[in-house]
């Protein structure tokens, strides 16, 4: 058997895994089987279940322990800003008309008319009943983009769970930090799905020096041992994976089981993956409310050309959700939101996740043990 490369940071201790690498939650990506597949591979596994009902979610969280018995996590996206009681049925009230009538067109082009997506509440109620279950499970790792709450930092840490928080600036970072977070992940404008204003570069040095002694771990843009090196440089002590691991074998498939997902719309993710480069995604708000990284599309750039204003937190997703669902069911796969980061240039194939990780820790153990000193003079 081939040795496997020692490259340890603090991270690994915290994490109780192999290597510095987290794989970034990816709702209606990051299933049960890229979850394990990466923790397998040495880094630490993180459910995208977002998207996942509480009873969905236990199954798929006994799912990876079938498949592995190293240590993971579970990421939801609860944003600060959404209703406490969520009436599905009032808040439709507040769609302006013209909006519903824009979306409605655009079904009926397509003929996609009458499909409906699985019901998806997004409500702080719901984040609870999913993070009840991670109780119940007993997993180690709770990972939130968006938004964290107050009640559950102290309730996770009664219950021996570690809080994995997302932020965009620094001024978040610190809010963040006083609540009690245990992992900062300091996620730049590059990275794909849900991102801020500033870049990676600039943003992990400023959090790291605001959160000391938080751990803060890098995310945007980081797919191999040069981001990997590049990140710990900065000040943070590991990396925070999500475009890499899109590109592989094991991302996918499982949210096909749940119907939010079939395989032209999966194979034509693969293609964008590995045929376009840094500039094929545009940030729009389109799918969420949010600013979101996704490549460009037909329907994104239909939006843009509207005019329409974009409605806030979860009116958007409610307005285009129906839409989404019936351009994937349809197999319009250019129609359907991809979110990827500025990194998929780097990508060329589909690959395992292990080789990703092998890519990542290799390449990072060769720049600091060969290429830096060869190539750097360092005197003191
Ligand atoms: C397909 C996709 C789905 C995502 N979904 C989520 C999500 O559900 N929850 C979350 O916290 N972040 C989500 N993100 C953001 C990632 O967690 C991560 O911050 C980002 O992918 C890092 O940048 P990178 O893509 O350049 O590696 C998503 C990103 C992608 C690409």
């Amino acid at each position: 058997m081939k040795k496997r490369p020692v490259f340890r940071t603090e991270l690994c201790d915290i994490l109780g895994v192999e290597y510095p690498v987290m794989l970034a939650g990816m709702g209606t990506a990051g299933g049960y089987t890229l979850t394990a597949a990466v923790s397998n591979a040495g880094g630490l596994g993180m459910l995208g279940a977002t998207f996942l009902w509480p009873e969905e979610l236990r199954s798929w969280i006994r799912k990876i322990r079938s498949l592995t018995d190293k240590p993971f996590g579970v990421d939801i996206l609860l944003p600060a800003s959404i209703p406490k009681d969520f009436d599905l049925d009032k808040l439709k009230d507040y769609i302006p008309q013209e909006h519903t009538e824009f979306i409605r067109k655009m079904a009926r082009d397509f003929g996609v008319e009458g499909a409906k997506m699985k019901e998806w509440p997004i409500s702080e109620e719901f984040g609870r009943s999913q993070f009840q279950v991670v109780k119940e499970e007993k997993v180690p790792f709770f990972a939130l983009g968006l938004g964290t709450p107050d009640w559950l930092i102290p309730e996770a840490h009664e219950a021996g769970i570690k809080i994995v928080s997302l932020v965009g600036n620094v001024r978040n970072a610190v809010r963040i930090k006083k609540m009690g977070a245990d992992i900062i992940i300091a996620q730049g404008h590059d990275a794909g799905g849900h991102t801020g204003r500033i870049g990676t570069f600039a943003l992990v040095p400023q959090v790291v020096d605001a959160v000391a002694p938080t751990p803060v771990v890098a995310a945007g843009g980081i797919a191999d041992g040069r981001g990997l090196v590049a990140a710990l440089a900065l000040g943070a002590i590991g990396a925070w994976c999500g475009t890499a691991f899109l590109a592989t074998h094991e991302c996918f498939w499982d949210f096909a089981e749940l119907g939010m997902l079939n395989k032209p719309t999966i194979e034509a993710y693969y293609r964008k993956l590995i045929e376009c480069d840094e500039e094929a995604e545009q940030i729009s708000r389109i799918y969420s409310g949010k600013t979101t990284r996704a490549f460009r599309n037909m329907l994104n750039e239909a939006w843009e050309k509207s005019g329409l204003k974009t409605l806030p937190m979860p009116l958007q997703s409610m307005l285009v959700s129906d839409l989404l669902q019936g351009m994937m069911e349809k197999g319009e796969a250019e129609y359907y939101p991809m979110f990827a980061g500025q990194i998929t240039g780097l990508i060329k194939k589909i690959r395992s996740s292990q080789e990703v990780m092998d890519d990542i820790i290799g390449g990072a153990v060769e720049i600091m043990q060969k290429q830096f000193p060869s190539e750097v003079t360092v005197k003191s």
